[in-house]
């Protein structure tokens, strides 16, 4: 007989702690240079109407297969289909392909709280001390080996409840901090410029690659189609309403995401004097940018400082439900005692994101398909794992185990599953046509062979 799971105690619980895996660099680091290098008002556009169709439906649908079978992701298609539990296998890499490259961006973050708390604001605020940063292969290795072992240590002690209720009275000053810098970006002489290519969508700076950029991140963003979802209803009670909670978090994660964009896109165009190419920096968007901000702000230090603390608590709380996903996994398959396990997935991890820091170094001149080692370990999880393992999340749920599965468990306790129709349509057939296509171009577009 399986143990009874412990659980979260109610929705509120629930809502918090999948919101405190959702939310983390992806929103504050990731989505606002997606957004600065893909359209700004059309990605947002794009990312809004994938999270409450697409990501909706696969965000219900993964929840109620983790509260159905009550495992985690690697057990719970092969109970319900043995033939289908390669894709439990599947959804489990995408977290270690994530998880030491997270962690080197978790580096950056400790490296300007450091510099923060030293006082050294101007510093930070100058062109070049972010690209100096990471060409010097010493210093990002030492902060991303912090953030690592910051979050192994977690895992180990297993003091996520404390970091989880430090993290929920944390996340509503997260909030509260985002939209007053926001407000006080887009106040920045030449920051309306930003604002408006940031929320209003035009449509000539439309593409192809918009739509699959805002795919890729709605996954990332949402953890979803790497298997912690499912995980996560498991833990769930039957009588919490998936459906609002659903809502919720989606609502919760969009948000943080949309003033994380406007706080940073509009100071773009303040300080680089309206030139657009500034617009396309990639990852170290957030690096540059910010401190310019905060330098800039009366007060600026300590609001500064308590931001970086702040994003250091975000990434840390989805930090920790990775490599807690990645340690249970070798736990469950080969009966390793915690302690060692831990250790072993920090040496692996230590190691994979060194290629990492590397590669924005020493290494720069070393790539895979045109990209440096950092962002190829993010095509590859983002671009291309999870967009299968979405895929074939849709089928098992659209054709294999069928819709009608899901929405029992949605209507569990006389729940009413109000977007039923919308859940079956997108899944069945919107999802994975659309999945589909995007897979194909992306790659195809990787690789050179065609241009989009
Ligand atoms: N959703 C997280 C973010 O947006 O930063 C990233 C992430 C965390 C993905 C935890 C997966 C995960 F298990």
């Amino acid at each position: 007989m399986e143990q009874k799971r412990s659980g979260f105690s109610g929705k509120l619980g629930f809502v918090l702690a999948a919101a405190g895996s959702a939310v983390g660099l992806g929103n504050i680091w990731r989505f606002p240079y997606l957004a600065a290098q893909y359209g700004g008002g059309v990605f947002l556009l794009c990312y809004i109407i994938l999270a409450v169709t697409f990501g909706f439906a696969l965000m219900v649908g993964e929840i109620a297969l983790g509260r159905k079978t009550q495992l985690s992701a690697v057990s719970a298609f092969s109970t319900l289909n043995k033939k289908y539990s390669f894709l439990g296998y599947l959804a489990a890499i995408v977290p270690m392909i994530i998880l030491p490259y997270y962690s080197v961006i978790g580096g950056w973050v400790t490296k300007y709280l450091a510099a923060f708390c030293t006082g050294n604001v101007a510093q930070a605020a100058q062109d070049g001390y972010f690209s100096n940063f990471i060409a010097q292969p010493g210093e990002a290795t030492l902060f991303f080996a912090i953030f690592m072992g910051l979050t192994a240590l977690i895992v180990l002690f297993g003091v996520e409840k404390g970091i989880e209720k430090v993290s929920k009275f944390m996340m509503p000053v997260l909030v509260v901090l985002s939209v007053g810098v926001a407000i006080y970006s887009v106040c920045l002489p030449g920051a309306l410029e930003g604002a408006k290519y940031y929320i209003m969508p035009d449509f000539k700076n439309f593409s192809f690659t918009t739509v699959i950029a805002a795919m890729g991140q709605l996954f990332y963003s949402m953890s979803l189609a790497m298997g912690i979802m499912i995980t996560y209803g498991s833990y769930m009670k039957k009588n919490v309403n998936i459906e609002s909670a659903t809502r919720q978090i989606s609502l919760f994660d969009t948000g943080i995401a949309f003033f994380a964009g406007l706080m940073i896109v509009p100071a773009v165009f303040a300080f680089s004097g309206g030139d657009k190419s500034a617009l396309g920096q990639g990852p170290g968007l957030m690096f540059v940018t910010l401190p310019k901000v905060f330098n800039s702000m009366p007060g600026g230090g300590i609001i500064g400082t308590v931001f970086f603390v702040l994003v250091l608590l975000a990434a840390l709380t989805s930090s920790i439900s990775l490599m807690e996903t990645v340690v249970s996994i070798f736990i469950d398959k080969f009966k390793w005692n915690r302690k060692i396990t831990c250790l072993l997935v920090f040496g692996g991890c230590v190691a994979v994101g060194l290629v990492s820091v590397l590669g924005y170094g020493p290494w720069a001149e070393v790539k895979i398909i045109g990209m440096q080692m950092l962002d190829f370990f993010d095509f590859i999880s983002n671009s291309v794992i999870m967009p299968v393992v979405a895929l074939l999340t849709c089928i098992f749920i659209g054709y294999v185990v069928k819709p009608a599965t899901i929405i029992e468990e949605v209507e569990q306790d006389g729940a009413k599953f109000k977007s039923k129709k919308l859940f079956v349509v997108m899944i069945k057939y919107v999802s994975p046509v659309c999945i589909l296509l995007i897979l194909i171009s992306s790659v195809l577009n990787a690789f050179g062979i065609i241009k989009i």
